[in-house]
């Protein structure tokens, strides 16, 4: 399907395909751009769910600071369109991928998370040889248990080591405080969230106090971004999956405010009982693993089970009209893991196609 399609009904496309809500999302991007730049922080957009330089730029035209990635190949797929100011909020390890990413700074103004010299000290010597500077941002574990050194003595002995290497240049810290997004009470969240972000912003003071540099302090994923952005001493907020405000931010985080955007079309293929419908979309099209999705316009009906190829409905007495060949959406419950599995994203204006965006970053995992 191409681009001829454009200005075309949802109801005329082929399915499975993935379609954004465009005025969704652009309600989205621009609420969370307006509410980030009322706290005055600075807005870095975390790419994975959408893995697309169109949307990426659509960010910083509502005022983002650049984009954040994972992997030194999205990064370069970033800095191919022109994107500069990226932020690779991952540890990177590897000759080859220091190398990539020594070249990428020839072209770009890529920063690079480590929690350790070992990520740093090979890089920073193929930088040098280059002739070229790489920021460097160190993470810090506010709790979540993933990477990161510890905060207090550690943090501060690597940044002083990192200070002294030619090639690199540290900039600052970041964290990620992913195991309290689901918290239930408002309350205790709001106080989990403060209490890790104190910890950022106490490094940073005691960095600078130290006479290091420590101009960017990030956090903030759209589960908790609402909280990260009130927090003093956070410089910059990654959250970007809100842009398409999945029903796991919605349901699962809490996060009001915004919209589901993204949805797969399918279409029915057997009807196998009066309460049991099949679409065409199974894991292949969408992951259910975070979040199940959940069926557009149809509140009664439900989703059971997704092999392969197939996802099962379970239909209650409104939906039990549903037919063979009739087109159904499902709004994707998390989208990480389903965007990876597109080529495209069909973003329509209403009920009409507007334009066909590759996703670029996909595929892009080293
Ligand atoms: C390093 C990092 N930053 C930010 C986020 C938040 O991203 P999002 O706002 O898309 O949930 C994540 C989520 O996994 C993350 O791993």
């Amino acid at each position: 399907m191409t681009a001829s399609y454009i200005g075309h009904h949802k109801s005329d496309l082929d399915t499975p395909i993935l379609c954004i809500d465009l005025d969704l999302m652009d309600s989205n991007i621009k609420r969370m751009a307006e509410f980030l730049h009322r706290h005055k922080k600075s807005w870095r957009p975390h790419a994975k769910c959408h893995k697309t330089p169109a949307i990426a730029w659509k960010e910083i035209a509502a005022g983002a600071i650049g984009a954040t990635v994972a992997k030194v190949s999205e990064a370069e797929v970033m800095a191919a369109t022109g994107i500069r100011d990226i932020l690779i909020a991952n540890m990177i390890v590897g000759q080859m991928k220091w190398e990539r990413l020594a070249a990428l700074c020839a072209w770009a103004d890529p920063i690079v998370a480590c929690d350790h010299f070992a990520q740093v000290e090979p890089l920073a010597a193929i930088c040098f040889r280059n002739g070229v500077t790489c920021r460097i941002i160190i993470e810090i574990n506010i709790g979540l248990d993933r990477v990161g050194t510890r905060p207090g003595r550690d943090t501060f002995d690597l940044a002083l080591a990192i200070s002294k290497l030619k090639g690199v240049e540290l900039v600052g810290i970041m964290g990620y405080e992913g195991h309290l997004l689901r918290i239930e009470n408002a309350e205790e969240k709001r106080r989990q969230i403060r209490e890790a972000m104190a910890i950022l912003a106490e490094c940073a003071d005691k960095l600078r106090h130290d006479g290091l540099r420590c101009d960017i302090v990030s956090a903030g994923g759209t589960g908790s971004y609402h909280i990260s952005a009130e927090c003093d001493g956070i410089t910059e907020l990654q959250c970007g999956g809100g842009i398409f405000a999945d029903p796991f931010y919605l349901q699962e985080c809490h996060v009001g405010g915004l919209d589901s955007a993204l949805s797969v079309l399918a279409t029915v293929v057997s009807r196998p009982t009066l309460d049991r419908a099949v679409l065409d979309s199974g894991r292949k099209t969408l992951n259910p693993d975070v979040q199940l999705p959940i069926v557009k316009d149809w509140p009664d009906a439900s989703v059971k089970r997704l092999s392969a190829e197939h996802c099962e409905l379970t239909l209650g007495p409104q939906s039990q009209n549903l037919k063979i060949g009739d087109k159904v959406e499902l709004i994707v419950g998390y989208a990480d893991f389903t965007t990876p599995l597109h080529d495209q994203f069909y973003g329509f204006r209403g009920e009409r196609l507007e334009v066909v965006w590759p996703i670029l970053g996909r595929g892009k995992l080293q």
